[in-house]
């Protein structure tokens, strides 16, 4: 059975990419079978995997307006196990398709789309736009379950109650199964007192959401220039500086889903 988790925050700059990027790699690295979707019309998570604009055709948003089999839109990664559906700028075009009325079960398309390839893949990450528009939508609609990057900075909370929110209303209407898989503490600055406080509020008012490592230790990301380096590389942290902290927290967060 296939898992499909939505990296969610509508808040840009928090580690969403990062995190789908990095724990796609990892899950992939332990043997799963993994597809991402970039589903930000930025293309982050497509050029932090080394693919630029030239290396593919067709993208997304063609699977997502139905001209195009997902199938066919696939890449494989540079690394085993690990599969792309990439992004373009010509993503954000979906935003007309959205506000079609026309369109029936415009929230479903993208869980729609991943019928088709779901049973090829023990892992399925979707990386989110910064915004609770259609796309993000789309995603929420199609995952089982959502992580959710918290920066470890001021204003880190700003926004969450319209994320839980949505979450809540998706699963009284098109998503009833959606589960938050957890909270992700990421760019944790031991030297920033605002990192603990935000930490505090996290384990104030989310404790059980919080992913635990072996050591039952809560699993935060630090901030790390491995991990700010490594998409110039075209690579995860996991592979450009394997022994690095950024690594290894996502590595123990592969882990912890693993455990389920
Ligand atoms: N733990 C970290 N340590 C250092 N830099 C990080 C870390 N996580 C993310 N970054 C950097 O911060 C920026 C924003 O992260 P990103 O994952 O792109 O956020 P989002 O997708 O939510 O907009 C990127 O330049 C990324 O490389
Ligand atoms: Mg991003």
């Amino acid at each position: 059975m296939s898992e499909i988790i939505a990296i969610a925050n509508q808040k840009g700059g928090v580690g969403k990419t990062t995190t789908a990027v990095n724990l796609a790699a990892s899950l992939a690295d332990s043997g799963k079978k993994v597809l991402l979707i970039d589903a930000d019309p930025q293309t982050n998570a497509t050029t932090s995997l080394g693919f630029n604009r030239n290396d593919y055709e067709y993208n997304i948003y063609h699977v997502l307006i139905g001209i195009k089999k997902i199938s066919d839109v696939i890449l494989k990664s540079k690394l085993e196990n690990l599969d792309l559906l990439p992004a373009n700028i010509g993503l954000v075009g979906i935003e007309k398709e959205f506000y079609d009325p026309s369109k029936k079960n415009r929230e479903l398309l993208l869980k729609k789309a991943l019928n088709s390839v779901k049973s090829n893949y023990d892992y399925i990450l979707i990386d989110s736009p910064p915004a609770l528009g259609p796309i993000t939508i789309n995603a929420l609609g199609a995952a089982d379950s959502v992580i959710i990057p918290i920066q470890c900075e001021f204003f880190a909370l700003e926004g969450l109650a319209q994320l839980l929110n949505t979450i809540n209303l998706l699963k009284k209407s098109i998503n009833p199964k959606l589960k938050i898989k957890g909270f992700l503490p990421t760019m944790y600055s031991v030297q920033n007192n605002l990192s603990k406080q935000v930490l505090q509020d996290l384990e104030h008012h989310f404790k059980d959401k919080l992913f635990l490592g072996k050591e039952n230790e809560f699993i935060i990301v630090p901030r790390n220039i491995k991990i700010a380096e490594s998409p110039s590389f075209g690579q995860p942290v996991t592979t450009y500086a394997q022994k690095s902290k950024g690594a290894k927290a996502y590595n123990n967060l592969a882990k912890s889903i693993l455990k389920g």
